[in-house]
């Protein structure tokens, strides 16, 4: 089974996955995190170049590994970078990276090849768009804006990263603007997508909407 889960920054994608993973039992895996991934690399790379462009970036000496779990890992060249890549630095970058065509073209195949042969569910922007456009299941999430930036906000607190509820918010506008417009693979909830506002929901009363769409279309 596949169940692609799609939608706006910040809006509660990877905690509706996890939840709704393990339920079914299956895998979760988080694509954003390897956008950020990549984003974080190339902010080290700059470092050492301050002309790199993105598009100059080298694929080719970049290996991302995704290790699904309960608190999934993410690897850049072998190294854990799971909390790196929530820095703010890597927020306000990785919208124009995940822009550029060959970037996702690279992301897109390693996706697929690590859900081979699995029952998982995938968050992200373009999973049942692109990624798996046959998925078992799509899901399309939303919430208000200021409260998605007030969970943000309280999420970023407890990982100890200190960033103003504005700033937060003027981040998630700007990526759900840049990430809705691009002209490779926008985000956009395609006609078979089930829309989920979890504005007035809480966790479970999300997870257990959602269950029922899965419910409703898979006969289990
Ligand atoms: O899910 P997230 O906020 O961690 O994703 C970070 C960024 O990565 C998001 O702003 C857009 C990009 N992204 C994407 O373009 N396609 C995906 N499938 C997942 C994420």
């Amino acid at each position: 089974m596949i169940i692609a889960v799609d939608g706006y920054s910040a809006c509660g994608k990877s905690t509706l996955a996890k939840d709704l993973a393990k339920e079914l039992g299956i895998v979760y895996i988080d694509s954003g995190a390897m956008y950020r991934a990549i984003t974080l690399y190339y902010l080290e790379q700059r470092e050492k170049n301050p002309i790199l462009t993105i598009e100059e970036l080298p694929l080719d000496q970049i290996q991302i590994d995704f290790i699904p779990g309960h608190k999934p890992i993410i690897l850049l060249n072998n190294k854990d970078v799971s909390d790196e890549i929530r820095q703010p630095s890597v927020s306000d970058l990785v919208s124009e990276v995940s822009a550029v065509s060959k970037i996702r073209t690279a992301l897109v195949d390693f996706q697929r090849k690590i859900a081979e042969g699995k029952s998982i569910i995938m968050d992200g922007r373009d999973i049942g768009s692109v990624v798996f456009p046959n998925a078992d299941v799509k899901l399309f999430i939303t919430a208000a804006i200021d409260t998605r930036a007030k969970r943000r906000f309280l999420e970023l607190q407890q990982r100890g990263i200190q960033q103003s509820l504005e700033q937060i918010k003027s981040n998630l506008l700007k990526r759900d603007q840049i990430d809705s417009t691009r002209s490779d693979s926008p985000l956009t909830q395609t006609a078979d997508a089930f829309l989920i506002d979890n504005t007035l929901l809480n966790r479970e009363q999300q997870k257990q909407v959602a269950l029922n769409i899965i419910k409703s279309k898979t006969n289990n």
